[in-house]
């Protein structure tokens, strides 16, 4: 099964297993690992983090939290973001 893991500052805090169709965030909280949320529904930017490996597709047209610039910096926003495989994020994201 693919694996998710999550650093902060660079130092891994933590990891999930992927599951098809589920959203980064609710893997990750099922799993213990705290990261700041709010609207969970892409509109607020809260949950941004920043994609180190992998994939996770943002919609087109992006959402409300996220912006082109953002996305240039490898930001994803993973309370509607499903990853695709293994994937590693920085949850300090640069902004
Ligand atoms: S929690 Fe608001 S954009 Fe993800």
């Amino acid at each position: 099964m693919a694996l998710l893991r999550f650093f902060r500052n660079g130092v891994i805090v933590g990891t999930v297993d992927n599951e098809d169709e589920v959203p980064v965030l609710e893997l990750a909280e099922d799993g213990g690992i705290e990261i700041p949320r709010n609207c969970t529904s892409g509109n607020c930017g809260t949950c941004m983090v920043n994609l180190l490996s992998g994939s996770v597709p943002m919609p087109e047209p992006l959402p409300p939290g996220l912006d082109d610039d953002m996305v240039a910096l490898g930001n994803v926003l993973i309370c509607i973001g499903i990853a695709e495989g293994a994937c590693d994020f920085e949850l300090n994201a640069p902004l």
